[in-house]
C-alpha cells in the first residue's frame, strides 16, 4: 500500500501521541448519553434548514450541508462553509480538506462517527468566496440550535472564520489557537483549518498540539 507522505506524517504524530500521552480516562469510555440529546429535534431542524430561503445562497446551492455525525457527540468540529464537493454530496468536509480532517480525527483516537461535524454557513458561497454578513446572520440560528441540542463537551473550530464568528472577535488565528474559551456551556478550542494545513505544513505541529488539548478536554483530563 502506498501511503502519502501527509498520511505517514499524521500517523507518526499519532504514534508519538499515543506512546507519550495516552490518557484515555475511563470516564470518557463510560460516558453515557445522559444529556437527553434529542436526535428528533435535530432532524426537524435539519429539515427546516434544507428548505431554507433566508439568504441568496439558497439560489446558488445544490445542497444544504447541515452537518453529520453523532447527535449526542461530546466533540463537535465547526468549519466555515461547504465547498464544491460538500455542495455536491450534501455532507460536510468530504473534499481534500475533509480527508485531512478525517485523518486528524483518527489521529486523536476517534472516528468521524464519534464526533459531529458542521459549518457556520450551511450553503456553499459561489466560488468559495467569503460568506457575507447577511448570510452569516441568517445561518447562525441553525448552528446555535445544533450546539444547544448536541450539547457537546468540546467544540473545535477549524480556521479563522469559524473562531472569529463564534467568539465575535477579530483576533488573529495565531493568537486564538490552542486557547480554551467558554461557548454555550462547552469548551471551545480554535485550531487551523485543514485546508490551511494543506498549504502551510509548518502549522501541522501546532495544530496537533491543539488536537491533543481537545482530546484531553474530551477525556476530562484537562479542565
Ligand atoms: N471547508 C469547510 O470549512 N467546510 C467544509 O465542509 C468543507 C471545507
Amino acid at each position: 500500500m502506498n501511503e502519502s507522505p501527509d498520511l505517514l506524517e499524521t500517523l507518526a504524530l499519532a504514534r508519538d501521541f499515543l506512546a507519550r500521552e495516552i490518557a484515555y480516562a475511563p470516564a470518557s469510555i463510560a460516558r453515557m448519553n445522559d444529556r437527553g440529546s434529542d436526535s428528533d429535534s435535530l432532524t426537524i431542524l435539519s429539515q427546516e434548514a434544507c428548505s431554507c430561503q433566508k439568504c441568496g445562497l439558497a439560489r446558488t446551492r445544490t445542497s444544504v450541508v447541515f452537518g453529520s455525525g453523532r447527535t449526542d457527540a461530546d466533540l463537535v468540529f465547526i468549519g466555515e462553509a461547504p465547498g464544491a464537493e460538500e455542495d455536491r454530496q450534501g455532507l460536510p468536509f468530504v473534499g481534500a480538506a475533509g480527508q485531512l480532517l478525517t485523518r486528524m480525527i483518527e489521529a486523536m483516537g476517534l472516528t468521524r462517527e464519534d464526533v459531529y461535524i458542521a459549518n457556520v454557513i450551511k450553503c456553499r458561497p459561489p466560488n468559495n468566496r467569503d460568506p457575507k454578513p447577511d448570510e452569516i446572520a441568517a445561518c447562525q440560528p441553525y448552528l446555535l440550535q445544533q450546539i444547544e441540542q448536541i450539547a457537546p463537551v468540546v467544540i473545535c473550530t477549524l480556521g479563522r472564520f469559524a473562531a472569529q464568528t463564534l467568539l465575535q472577535t477579530t483576533e488573529s488565528m495565531g493568537r486564538l489557537r490552542g486557547k480554551i474559551f467558554e461557548y454555550q456551556g462547552a469548551k471551545l478550542v480554535p485550531t487551523y483549518h485543514p485546508a490551511a494545513l494543506l498549504r502551510n505544513t509548518q502549522w501541522k505541529r501546532p495544530a496537533w498540539e491543539d488536537l491533543k488539548l481537545v482530546r484531553k478536554l474530551y477525556d476530562g483530563t484537562e479542565i
